[in-house]
């Protein structure tokens, strides 16, 4: 790559929550493109497995897990010091997104983070009821705050790559869909533009369709769960309960299938969990493929942006949205053997960074469904070999997050006073233009697959043949 624009001045301290696979990817971004005072830049996390990173640099580094009993203490002063707005990055697991975001707007700091993510105990506390451990649910805390306090100081929500990135690759496949299908309106400028957009296109759903191809260099040992991200993020998410956007073009819901009482009623959730469900999706490199329904704030918030809504405030147009999660193999051989140890976690747990991984790829992207042309793909396909000459410290997977984090940063810095904000309602051309240096090839492509292709095949299949887009079709059963 050549010279690194300079994206920006953070003319305060900066607060890294969290050093894990994203924080340490991100922290190399963040000293690349923006200018900032190096005498004030702290990094908090309860393990200091890789403080000697931030020592060699000459920060400092908070040797604690941050908790509802201390936030405020422990991060007021560290945002404030010595003047300036500060700018909070939260990329840790265990802590109160929204708490957090909150007190940064109190005292004046920008704030991002990759997912609403609660206190430690919310997602294995066997008291609350299923529908309370959705993302619905904690989305549903991030939009009260918004609609209590709106405006202030920007703070973005779920700014990683999905959730993030792939809202913006949604409006960019939807422009691309436009021109391909001769809509010639302008483009769009609000969500109720973009929402009309959408359903003038015909979209009746969309996949954030992923394939990770990243393959380790030695094989996974058993009792050990394997990822190229979070573990303990992924078995958290996964462990909730199955959920998606729901679409008006629906027609059968699975008996386990539930809907909210409260909220922006544009999802349900199923009673399994998200990493046991599969779902038949598409992406570049493997064709037709599995993916795992595991729940994502984004396809909750893509299906609430892109709602068309009657006089009387009734859905019209809504877009069914979810993942379609392939993760890498080792990754998908952990859930097996975790599903199969009766839903046990492992009790190791290994991220594979950059130097254990032989080859391979994230493909990352959406997969609009449902139009005149059938299906389309737009996604980045990050090798890992690119990713070691694009930035240090992490591998495919990790470095789409921390470029979109990278993005929102920006936007957050040249609009600093947005409110909270999530993904879906950023510049996406301005995010991209951003990001795209880190994302290897982004391509665009069309396929004629949909999920009826070869079936019914040996055996009884209960498909509707007169909608191949419906999710009764498109679920594993
Ligand atoms: N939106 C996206 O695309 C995306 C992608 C990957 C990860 N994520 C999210 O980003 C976050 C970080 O992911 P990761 O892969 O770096 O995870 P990780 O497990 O590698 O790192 C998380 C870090 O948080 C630290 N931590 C734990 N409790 C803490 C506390 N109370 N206070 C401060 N730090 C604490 C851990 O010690 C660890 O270093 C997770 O919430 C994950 O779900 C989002």
């Amino acid at each position: 790559m050549t010279k690194s624009p300079i994206h920006g001045r953070i003319s305060g301290p900066i607060v890294m929550i969290g050093f894990g696979s994203i924080g340490k990817g991100a922290l190399p971004l963040i000293e690349r493109h923006f200018e900032f005072d190096h005498a004030r830049l702290t990094v908090i996390d309860p393990s200091d497995a890789d403080r000697k990173l931030v020592d060699e640099r000459g920060y400092e580094f908070v040797h604690s897990a941050v908790t509802k009993c201390n936030y405020r203490e422990l991060l007021t002063p560290l945002l404030t010091k010595g003047g300036g707005q500060g700018f909070c990055v939260n990329l840790s697991v265990d802590t109160s997104s929204v708490a957090i975001m909150e007190l940064c707007r109190e005292i004046g700091a920008l704030y991002i983070d990759t997912v609403v993510e609660p206190w430690a105990g919310f997602y294995f506390d066997k008291t609350l009821g299923a529908s309370d451990r959705t993302n619905y649910a904690l989305r549903e805390t991030l939009l009260k705050s918004k609609r209590e306090n709106p405006g202030g100081p920007t703070a973005i929500s779920t700014c990683g790559a999905n959730p993030g990135m792939v809202s913006w690759f949604v409006k960019q496949a939807l422009v691309n869909l436009a021109k391909d299908l001769g809509d010639t309106a302008p483009e769009p400028k609000t969500r109720e533009d973009w929402a009309a957009l959408a359903q003038r296109l015909g979209v009746k759903g969309i996949h954030i369709a992923e394939r990770d191809t990243q393959r380790a260099r030695n094989p996974k040992p058993r009792g050990v769960f394997v990822n190229t991200w979070s573990v303990e993020g992924f078995v958290s998410e996964g462990m909730q309960p199955a959920e998606l956007g729901w679409g008006t073009h629906e027609k059968w819901m699975p008996d386990n299938g539930r809907k909210h009482e409260t909220g922006c009623g544009a999802a349900i959730y199923l009673l399994q969990p998200g990493a046991n469900t599969r779902v038949r999706s598409w992406a570049p490199t493997p064709g037709p493929q599995y993916g795992f329904l595991v729940t994502h704030n984004e396809s909750i918030s893509i299906s609430d942006y892109y709602t068309v809504r009657g006089a009387k405030g009734e859905a019209v147009y809504r877009p069914t949205c979810h993942y379609a999660y392939h993760p890498a193999d080792d990754a998908v051989l952990s859930l097996h053997e975790m599903f199969g140890a009766g839903g046990v976690v492992q009790e190791k747990h290994h991220i594979l960074d950059e130097h254990e991984i032989v080859d391979g790829i994230d493909e990352l992207g959406v997969l609009l469904f449902g139009h005149a042309k059938g299906a389309y793909w737009y996604g980045s396909q990050l090798s890992v070999e690119e990713t070691r000459q694009l930035c240090p410290y992490q591998n495919a997977t990790g470095l789409q997050v921390s470029s979109a984090v990278l993005a929102g940063m920006v936007y957050a810095l040249e609009n600093p006073n947005a409110g909270i904000l999530e993904a879906d309602e950023l510049d996406y051309k301005r995010c991209l233009e951003v990001q795209t240096p880190y994302l290897g090839p982004v391509i665009g492509v069309y396929t004629d697959w949909t999920p009826l292709k070869g079936r019914p095949g040996f055996f009884p299949d209960d498909i509707d043949e007169s909608d191949p887009w419906q999710f009764r079709n498109i679920l594993v059963r």
